[in-house]
């Protein structure tokens, strides 16, 4: 009899000794690869390997134009493509799994091996990446003392089940078995959050049940490499570009070796409302991702190409303390070398022009696809408009206001209701507003809230009886970053009061927008004279579908959806005015529009634009 497993040892043996090559195991099977470290560089199949990656992440583009960005990546030259796996996207709610559509990540990772793509895959779980709750489903804020980032239980056990889930649909796409992943990263800039290392060692370990049995390394700032690297692990440097002191710094962390690689290399940044738009021109850096490639180091650019946040997915920063808050915008242009819709730029002319020098000989880059044409539409009248407060759902009731963890919300929006005694002028005040709200009095906007400027109160005059308080409060994206990622709850965290006194009686009314609102029919003017926020609604004909650009200038503050897609947020203080409309997401023939504005009940004429408009601050 043969031993099997005799004969499956044989059978490495003879593929290790032919190195150098692609074999397929089986007849029929993909062909696998070997990747490993070097003393200075990565070994693909046994050969030196200068990875050039560039991140985009797959819930940014529409999975309709995956195919056109990845297209763009090897247009610039790049070899490899990086991108997180993200836990809120692929597990809403505890042990409900979604891994299709846009989320479909396993499908994206093929597209990239279909294109001659390497991937790197960063399913940390934590990710940061300027994304609601740094990756984390909301639903982990529910488990008293549930600890993120640490050995505690609860969280541990959360985790496993989440990565065996991620195990399933991307181990198998590891190159040792057949598929383009070269690597896999555990944590996320971990040394800038804490120094446990049997917690570095435990997501190893949580990495390996899950079937990631290929390369895994860690990735850090590179002042936060001792506190991150994890013994044994290639320790990859962070926002670094001199290729010395790269070396010298995973020299320290690795026995003395390399290989070098750059995990996220910034091409410019990232934006939040209320603050310019973040460029920096190609110029201050083609000379340095030129020598960083003449040194032989591997890169990732953090990003090729950022896409849009779109729906309610963006975070946000805390500067300081949990006071100063910082949601970011929905656009993540990132002035990177693709732009926000996936057309090329200056930048990445002037990267593909550095990188061409580093190819191969005989394998010149392919040409760059042409700029993606953009229309403008006739103005749009968004006729079929409805109250928002004409639309709400069954309340819960509760003595006190409950957040909207406790709701078991996500994301969106939750209308508070109480009844008070009227007649007399009063503060309000809320302890804490996370993170937006109008308030109304009868129906009518009497003022809003904004946790950013440290709003908190609100002087109000009630009219004589009994008065409607309504209090419509925003989740406007969970900090993702820094040491108060548990101190993320949204909506009114404690209490309402009026006058001193608290108020009790609460009804709360859950919106979180999950599917786009519908609104059927046009009525009258009276919504308008309501003045609280509206749903506003059209449909309009297409003879060819072109990407497009939604001005917002003329809004107050709200969100959008095309034909089901909710394209993002929008606010009139900018820097972001625009909302950008893939053209894979309109149709010829009829489309339809619907804007929830909190502001501006009166506005219902919506025009387009050819071009995005990133950097307009309003006071
Ligand atoms: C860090 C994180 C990324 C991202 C960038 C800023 O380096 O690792 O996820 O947040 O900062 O864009």
């Amino acid at each position: 009899m043969i031993n099997s497993k005799y004969s499956k040892w044989w059978l490495l043996t003879l593929l290790c000794l032919g190195g150098g090559l692609a074999r397929a195991t089986e007849p029929g099977r993909p062909a696998t690869h070997t990747f490993a470290l070097g003393p200075t560089q990565f070994l693909l199949d046994g050969k030196p390997f200068q990875m050039i990656s560039g991140e985009l992440h797959y819930p940014r583009i529409p999975r309709e134009a995956w195919r056109a960005r990845l297209k763009m990546a090897k247009a610039m030259g790049l070899n490899t493509i990086g991108t997180y796996v993200f836990w809120n996207a692929h597990e809403p709610q505890p042990g409900k799994y979604d891994f299709s559509g846009n989320h479909d990540v396993a499908a994206f990772v093929k597209m990239a091996q279909e294109e001659g793509l390497w991937v790197i895959l960063r399913p940390s779980p934590y990710v940061c990446a300027e994304w609601e709750f740094g990756g984390y489903p909301y639903w982990l804020q529910n488990v008293p003392g549930l600890k993120v980032r640490s050995q505690e239980p609860q969280y541990v056990a959360a985790y496993q089940r989440y990565i065996q889930a991620v195990g399933k649909q991307l181990a198998p796409l590891q190159v040792n078995h057949g598929g383009p992943v070269l690597m896999v990263q555990v944590e996320n800039e971990y040394g800038s959050y804490g120094n446990d290392k049997q917690y570095l060692t435990l997501n190893k370990q949580l990495f390996e049940q899950a079937g990631f049995d290929g390369l895994l390394y860690t990735c850090d700032p590179a002042r936060d490499v001792a506190a991150g690297y994890l013994p044994g692990l290639l320790p990859a440097v962070n926002g670094l570009d001199n290729p010395q002191q790269v070396k010298q710094i995973v020299r320290t962390h690795h026995n003395g070796q390399g290989p070098f690689y750059i995990a996220e290399w910034y091409p410019a940044w990232f934006d939040w409302w209320g603050a310019p738009h973040h460029t920096v021109p190609a110029a201050q850096y083609t000379a340095r991702l030129d020598s960083v490639l003449k040194a032989g180091l591997s890169i990732n650019m953090y990003m090729f190409h950022g896409g849009s946040t779109r729906g309610f997915m963006n975070g946000a920063n805390y500067k300081g303390d949990t006071s100063h808050y910082e949601p970011q915008v929905s656009s993540y242009d990132y002035d990177a070398p693709l732009d926000e819709a996936g057309n090329a730029t200056p930048k990445f002319m002037a990267f593909r022009e550095v990188i061409a020098k580093y190819r191969p000989a005989g394998q010149p880059l392919p040409a760059v696809p042409a700029a993606r044409p953009a229309a403008v539409l006739p103005p749009l009248q968004l006729t079929r408009t409805a109250r928002l407060l004409d639309r709400l759902p069954a309340p819960v009731a509760n003595a006190t206001p409950l957040t909207f963890e406790a709701l078991k919300q996500a994301y969106g929006f939750v209308l508070y209701r109480a009844t008070v005694p009227g007649g007399s002028t009063q503060t309000l005040k809320l302890t804490d507003l996370r993170d937006y709200a109008v308030v109304m009095v009868n129906g009518q906007r009497v003022g809003t809230l904004d946790r950013r400027l440290k709003q908190d109160s609100l002087r109000l005059t009630l009219p004589t009886g009994p008065v409607q308080l309504d209090i419509l409060v925003e989740n406007m994206g969970r900090v993702n970053f820094g040491e108060y990622l548990l101190q993320n709850t949204k909506g009114i965290t404690h209490s309402v009061r009026l006058g001193g006194k608290e108020v009790k009686n609460w009804r709360m009314y859950g919106l979180p927008f999950e599917q786009a609102p519908v609104v059927a029919k046009a009525t009258g003017a009276a919504p308008v004279a309501a003045g609280g926020p509206v749903l506003r609604s059209a449909s309009f004909t297409l003879n060819t579908p072109a990407d497009t650009y939604l001005d917002m200038r003329a809004w107050g503050k709200g969100s959008v959806w095309v034909n089901g897609h909710n394209l993002g947020r929008y606010w009139s203080i900018g820097p972001q005015q625009t909302l950008y409309v893939p053209a894979e997401w309109l149709k010829k023939g009829s489309n339809d529009i619907t804007v929830l504005e909190l502001l501006k009940p009166e506005q219902a004429t919506l025009t387009t634009l050819n071009h995005s408009l990133l950097n307009e601050l309003k006071p």
